[in-house]
């Protein structure tokens, strides 16, 4: 039974790969950073897994690939269960900017007391700076300690993708000046700098995402180890953020054809949480899920094209919306 269960949903996967794979025509790899430019830009895989921890793959599943601004969830959490949520909140907002994810502008018309949100990078290498830890070095370490007791298995940073946008970072970097300025950084721009970069050269497969994505739907608990990693109100803000914030200036666009908690990265991830939905009519995955989606040619709000597309249909079709 469960065996049949396993090849049903995979053969639909695979189906919906083949489906979408097309739809990386209307993105290009994020040449913005010489090393994730070079990949190829027609792989599209996915993972899913449900509450008893089976996996259900299709596609290119054995690619490992970047985090990018997928860690930006990823620390949004690891700070507030060290801190609290309230502290992480009073130093930076929840609010969606309208602009790119690297954009200076917000930050320098609106002057704000605090970084609109975690998700753009100017809150990102905010978030980064405040992790505990009295130097970069032990900050980073802290983050990658606590994402791999998630997983449950070792992360190793990328060093090609580090060194290559550590090279071209001119924009961060100017982010980081301002942000420095504004007395938001607890450390020098280029500590701040090279946290940020180290979490988004952290390597991953669509399996993990899936899992980080099961652990957020199932609001910081891991329903396989029966381990609760971190609070139910840390899990929900990340989610609002996730929909709000999650997909760049195509987070309503998602949240109407999706509907699926997300976050997204340049490298061509993406991370989703499908929450419990017990009444829906459907069968499959009732029970909540984790997603994970690796498509690196991304479109110009930074989000995997045919990965977007794809996640489309799943979610029209298995009725996965949490709306
Ligand atoms: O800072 C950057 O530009 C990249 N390291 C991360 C950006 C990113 O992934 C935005 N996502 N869609």
């Amino acid at each position: 039974m469960a065996v049949q269960k396993n090849l049903r949903i995979t053969e639909q996967l695979e189906a919906w790969v083949n489906d979408n794979k097309g739809h990386a025509v209307l993105g290009t790899t994020a040449q913005y950073i010489p090393a994730l430019g070079k990949v190829d830009p027609g792989k599209l895989g996915i993972c899913m897994i449900d509450e008893d921890g089976n996996y259900y793959c299709a596609g290119d599943t054995d690619v490992e690939f970047t985090l990018q601004s997928i860690s930006k969830a990823l620390t949004f959490v690891a700070l507030s269960h060290h801190y609290g949520l309230e502290f992480v909140l009073e130093r930076v907002d929840v609010e969606p900017t309208g602009e790119a994810f690297n954009s200076i502008v917000p930050f320098e018309i609106h002057r704000p007391n605090k970084p609109f949100n975690p998700f753009i990078n100017a809150g990102a290498i905010t978030i980064s700076s405040l992790l505990p830890g009295q130097n970069a070095q032990k900050k980073f370490a802290y983050l990658k300690g606590f994402l791999e007791e998630l997983l449950g298995h070792p992360l190793e940073i990328d060093k090609e993708v580090y060194d290559s946008e550590w090279a071209t970072s001119h924009r961060n970097r100017a982010l980081a000046y301002y942000l420095k300025e504004a007395k938001f950084l607890e450390l020098e721009v280029e500590e701040a700098l090279d946290i940020y970069i180290s979490q988004c050269s952290i390597k991953v497969s669509v399996k993990d995402l899936a899992l980080l994505g099961l652990i957020l739907a199932y609001d910081g608990y891991n329903p396989i180890t029966k381990v609760k990693h971190f609070s139910e109100e840390i899990a929900q803000v990340t989610k609002v953020l996730m929909v709000t914030c999650g997909m760049y200036n195509s987070s309503g666009n998602f949240a109407a054809h999706v509907g699926i908690p997300a976050k997204s990265g340049v490298s061509g991830g993406i991370m989703g949480a499908v929450p419990p939905k017990l009444h829906s009519q459907t069968y499959e995955f009732r029970a909540g899920a984790g997603i994970g989606v690796y498509g690196p040619a991304i479109d110009v709000q930074g989000n995997s094209a045919a990965g977007t597309m794809m996640l489309r249909q799943i979610s029209k079709e298995w009725d996965l919306s949490i709306f």
